[in-house]
């Protein structure tokens, strides 16, 4: 049998995580011969650690083959020691008429926090996945607050966007969302984000040859999968939960598992494709090894992709001035 991975997760009592503890117990992220230690972190009050509770007798309940161990904690020096992977989820949720990135001076400070716990005591190889909001700039916070972990290791999810995507053109060109390709995110998860038509397949052939609708894509395609967030929150009151979990499963096992396939994710830019170097931008990714992905190159981008990358990268550059400031208070 090989050896247990031990993954943190946060907000691990929240509307995500409940969707997201048993697939990952499962298998479903790290593989179907892949044992997990799970360590799950809530804030220390009685509520959220009594939903906890039930989270762990739940999991009991489940018998699952490849789960190794249950550890509940409401200090993140416990949760965070020596896990492999560290996914933060928890922080609060935006409502009707807000931004993500409104939700920087409340959510910001908990990836400070996080962050030094995880340079303190997680595994040296430790990798980063970041889910809560707004995840590109809160992955950046928390990166910084973790010098000893190389940035390369830090992710945040733009999958959940990738997956948007897929399903829109896949409905629009009368195909299953299997059959779309390298429908590549770029830049913000936020509603700046470039969902790159041009770049997208369907069948093994371009999307916008496939489609032959331009139109279609710059008045309903690239908004609709933008503020898709934002429409859910406006339909159910609540922002996206289960579809957030599986995105995350998509994005972890992506990264953990090598492949040709190339998908989305937030990392540390490396000045690849003119976006400058030290933010968290999302780019096409393909993975090399567990845990060791690379910025894919080659993709052409026209002057409406560049432009429009640019926006979103002036937003996260904005994101980043306010946490300075915010770190500086
Ligand atoms: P939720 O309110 O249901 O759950 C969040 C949980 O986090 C709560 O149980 C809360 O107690 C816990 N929490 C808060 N601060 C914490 C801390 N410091 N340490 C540990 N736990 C803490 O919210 P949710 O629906 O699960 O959403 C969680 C986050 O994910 C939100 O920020 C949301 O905007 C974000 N999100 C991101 C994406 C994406 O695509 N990147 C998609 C959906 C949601
Ligand atoms: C999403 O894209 O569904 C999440 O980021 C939640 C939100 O606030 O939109």
């Amino acid at each position: 049998m090989k050896k247990p991975i031990r993954v943190a997760v946060t907000g691990a009592a929240g509307q995500i995580c409940y969707s997201l503890i048993p697939r990952i117990a499962s298998g479903e992220m790290f593989g179907a011969d892949q044992p997990v230690i799970l360590q799950l972190l809530e804030v220390p009050f009685e509520k959220p650690q009594q939903a906890l509770k039930g989270v762990a007798m739940e999991l009991e309940d489940c018998a699952f083959p490849l789960l190794q161990g249950v550890v509940l904690a409401d200090d993140p020096m416990v949760a965070f020691k020596d896990v492999d992977w560290a996914l933060l989820v928890g922080s609060k949720p935006r409502g009707p008429g807000m931004e993500r990135k409104d939700l920087l001076t409340d959510n910001g400070k908990i990836f400070v926090g996080q962050g030094k716990a995880i340079d303190a005591v997680a595994a040296e190889n430790v990798h980063v996945a970041v889910v809560g909001n707004p995840c590109n700039t809160n992955a950046w916070i928390c990166a910084q607050s973790a010098p000893r972990v190389p940035k390369k290791n830090f992710s945040a999810m733009t999958r959940l966007d990738q997956n948007r995507a897929m399903s829109q053109l896949a409905a629009k060109a009368g195909v299953h969302a299997n059959d779309v390709t390298q429908a590549i995110i770029w830049g913000n998860h936020s509603a700046t984000q470039y969902p790159d038509y041009y770049n997208a397949k369907i069948g093994g052939k371009p999307a916008h040859s496939v489609i032959g609708d331009e139109t279609w894509a710059k008045s309903t395609f690239i908004p609709t999968v933008q503020k898709r967030g934002a429409a859910i929150i406006d339909v159910a009151g609540a922002s996206s939960r289960f579809s957030a979990a599986n995105g995350l499963i998509d994005h972890v096992r992506s990264l953990f598992t090598p492949g040709s396939i190339i998908h989305s994710a937030a990392v540390w830019s490396d000045g690849s494709y003119g976006i400058p170097a030290d933010i968290m931008a999302s780019f096409p990714v393909r993975t090399k090894a567990p845990g060791e992905w690379e910025i894919v190159q080659g993709f052409e981008l026209n002057a409406f992709a560049v432009e429009k990358i640019a926006a979103s990268v002036k937003e996260l550059q904005e994101e980043i001035a306010v946490v300075k400031e915010m770190l500086a208070a």
